[in-house]
């Protein structure tokens, strides 16, 4: 059953990342090209937050800024060493909010 948690009222300008908490889960919303991924704000490696990491909006990718492993934000898979896949979330916005459904 879908559990959408208010994750951010503001606006996560288009090419950016931000660090928030939806449901006491750390996650990471991205804007590609007006569109919003959320993600967990986890790297898979050693815990770093990816949302300090780089976004790549032409391949829809961030890299971990400590060391180097690269996620696919739609679909959470590795598409650079050294990691594991990540969790990705359902969202959505509504009006001024940005939802995300962690239950998943
Ligand atoms: S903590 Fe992200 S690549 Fe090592």
């Amino acid at each position: 059953m879908a559990g959408w948690e208010k994750a951010a009222s503001s606006e996560v300008q288009e090419g950016e990342v931000l660090a928030a908490d939806a449901g006491g889960k750390r996650v990471c919303l991205a804007n590609v090209d007006g569109e919003i991924y959320a993600f967990a704000d986890n790297c898979s490696h050693r815990d770093f937050p990816l949302s300090h990491g780089e976004l790549d909006t032409d391949d829809c990718t961030i890299t971990c800024e400590w060391h180097g492993a690269r996620f696919d934000i739609r679909t959470g898979a590795v598409c650079g060493p050294p990691a594991t896949p990540i969790p990705v979330y359902p969202c959505k916005v509504e009006g001024d909010d940005i939802l995300v459904d962690v239950s998943s």
